[in-house]
């Protein structure tokens, strides 16, 4: 077993821990909670473990035994020139080698088989409760550090429990073994081989205090590069932009020599510790040989038992040497368990009641009842809020950005649940019915249209895996993306790259609104899908939208008012308050928000025009 450097990616950008769940935890080597959960992982592996365990009893005997034969051939056919009986013993010494390297190869495959499917049952679940989580844990959990959790948390706990547990097992019981025949074949001669015992106690203390510390800061300071490295990383576009790449590298550099000192420091922790106690296993030896000698001379013991003796001894510092390792595996272990598990007893924010029913089919009212709502239950951002939509409308949220058009969308599709009043869809709460029935019948086009990795057809039938290719096509049609498709080099099955990063913006909202289309909700969701894109593309977003909403209920969330002119209902929002509400000609003529962001934007489209005019 070897010691385990940098256990825990477990910070977030530029080092700086996350408020909760981060660090060592607890920094105990042993948590009996913690532990007797682990353990439970184990449990449906308990015979192959057992047979590690037998693996493990028949490598420990086999190397006590060893020396103990080597006694035999010496005293009894060397010494009394007995050649048949070295031969017969020399095979049982190879026999026993071979048992050994039998034994072993068997325990370790066994150990490597139950710690795989411990791994992947964990990352197992811990993938399918991150994706139970609700959208409030994810806002608040920097990737990276979940990450880390199921990756390299992981990872320690199985080293834990596969091949810890059995190395810890067999190391005590070697311990104890060699001490037994030792002290039965000489305790006189123990007692010698002993004598540095006290010594090699302390260093022990000595090297696990500081070892502790050692190994935190390698941890700590590796999560620090990798956070640093993360964030520079997906910031890339904005360090080059504002030409930063001199201080990103200063900083850079700071973690890292950190990362190098905390290495080095624990490294020359283990350079002192580890030949240390090769130190005292030969000092242990010279003292043997002297004793021995001595009472080999004086024929009080026979040369076998002195040569077993140096041979117990140094066999004797191995797993002393591997205890102490092992405490470093502990206390990661222990830490990276204690993440993991609080992880998979994180409740979401929004949960089902039990056996909550399905949705029934939707017809497509909305009705927000006085709702109130805050984000992680600090500052409120929508205040009694009242708005009914009849089935087949069209509304549309604007106000200026932060007022809380989002999070009513948000709230529609129960992303998040409300801090006060109800949110019901054809007269249903929204939060008696199961989350996965209620969503299936919305559409969705996100403020930030994404998109996965994977061909253009697929990502267009996401909501629907199952819909044809003519059905992809016509909803892609119905989309305008249908040309801007076609003109790309392998059409429908071009490859999207991750993140979308090879369509424009604008594509990736036509994509995402042939999506919806295919998905054919009932109610549709559109946070401002007309954003930052060129007038071309916004009209034919425009075209699409109208053939989208067409029969449906519609919340349409835009920054463009000439968008939303044709909508049935206007909410103007400021603040969480819906401040005005009416057609586009009442609240025009109403002369308040509505009518000044309007005629805001359409003096600024008209400067814009004047300005191209004039070049
Ligand atoms: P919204 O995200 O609802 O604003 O945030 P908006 O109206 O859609 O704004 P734009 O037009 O897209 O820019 C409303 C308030 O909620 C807070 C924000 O700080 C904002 O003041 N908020 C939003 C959070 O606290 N947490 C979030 O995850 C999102
Ligand atoms: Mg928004």
């Amino acid at each position: 077993m070897s010691f385990s450097f940098g256990g825990g990616l477990n910070m977030g950008p530029r080092g700086a821990l996350e408020s909760h769940g981060e660090g060592d935890g607890t920094g105990r080597v042993f948590d009996r909670r913690v532990t007797l959960r682990l353990l439970g992982y184990l449990r449906p592996y308990t015979r192959q473990m057992l047979g590690a365990f037998a693996m493990m009893l028949i490598v420990s005997a086999l190397t006590l035994a060893i020396p103990y034969l080597t006694k035999i051939v010496i005293d009894q056919y060397i010494t009394n020139g007995d050649l048949r009986g070295l031969s017969r013993l020399a095979l049982l010494l190879g026999g026993a080698l071979f048992g050994i390297y039998l034994a072993s190869s068997a325990q370790q495959y066994l150990l490597t088989w139950v710690g795989q499917r411990i791994l992947m049952t964990l990352r197992n679940q811990l993938f399918d409760h991150l994706q139970r989580l609700s959208l409030g844990y994810h806002d608040t959990h920097i990737v990276g550090v979940t990450i880390s959790r199921v990756m390299s948390d992981v990872g320690v706990i199985n080293e834990l429990l596969s091949e810890g547990l059995i190395t810890l097992a067999g190391d005590i019981l070697l311990l104890f073994g060699i001490v037994g025949v030792m002290v039965s074949m000489s305790p006189h001669l123990a007692l010698f081989a002993f004598s540095v015992v006290p010594l090699m106690v302390l260093m022990t203390l000595w090297f696990s205090r500081r070892a502790r510390i050692a190994f935190r800061q390698t941890r700590s300071s590796t999560a620090a590069v990798i956070g640093d490295l993360a964030e520079d990383l997906s910031g890339m576009r904005v360090i080059q932009a504002f030409a930063q790449e001199g201080a990103s590298e200063e900083r850079f550099d700071k973690v890292n020599s950190a990362n190098r000192d905390a290495f080095v420091n624990a490294m020359s922790l283990s350079l002192t510790f580890l030949p240390g106690v090769e130190f005292l296993g030969i000092l242990a030896t010279a003292v043997v040989l002297w004793a021995g000698g001595r009472a080999v001379a004086t024929e009080t013991l026979t040369l076998g038992v002195v040569v077993a003796f140096i041979s117990y001894v140094g066999r004797f510092f191995q797993p002393i040497q591997e205890l102490s390792q092992l405490y470093n595996t502990l206390q990661t272990a222990m830490a990276g368990g204690e993440r993991v598990l609080e992880l998979l007893d994180t409740i979401p924010d929004v949960q089902d009641q039990p056996a909550a029913p399905d949705m029934p089919s939707i017809r497509g009212e909305i009705v927000l009842n006085n709702v109130s709502f805050a984000y992680r239950g600090t500052h409120t951002v929508l205040h009694n809020v009242d708005l009914h939509i009849a089935p087949g409308q069209t509304i549309a949220l604007v106000g200026p950005t932060g007022a809380g058009k989002t999070s009513i969308a948000n709230l529609i599709a129960r992303f998040y649940e409300v801090t006060e009043g109800n949110v019901c869809i054809d007269g249903v709460d929204v939060r008696s019915v199961n989350q996965p029935s209620l969503r299936q019948q919305m559409g969705l086009v996100p403020q930030d249209p994404f998109l996965f990795a994977g061909a253009i057809a697929d990502n267009i039938r996401f909501g629907c895996p199952d819909a044809s290719e003519e059905a992809v096509i016509a909803a892609a049609k119905a989309a305008n993306a249908h040309e801007f498709i076609s003109a790309m080099p392998e059409g429908y099955a071009t490859r999207v790259l991750e993140g979308g990063i090879n369509l424009s913006l604008g594509q990736r909202q036509l994509l995402c609104i042939a999506r919806a289309i295919l998905a054919d909700p009932r109610i549709l969701i559109l946070d401002e899908a007309t954003a930052s894109v060129d007038t071309i593309t916004e009209a034919l977003i425009q075209e699409a939208l109208a053939r989208l909403l067409k029969g449906r209920t519609a919340v349409v969330i835009a920054h463009r008012l000439s968008t939303i002119t044709n909508a049935d209902l206007i909410c103007v929002l400021e603040g969480g308050h819906i401040v005005e509400r009416g057609t586009h000609t009442e609240l025009l003529a109403l002369g308040g928000l509505y009518r000044d962001l309007y005629e805001r934007q359409f003096m600024q489209n008209n400067g814009f025009s004047k300005a191209s005019e004039r070049v």
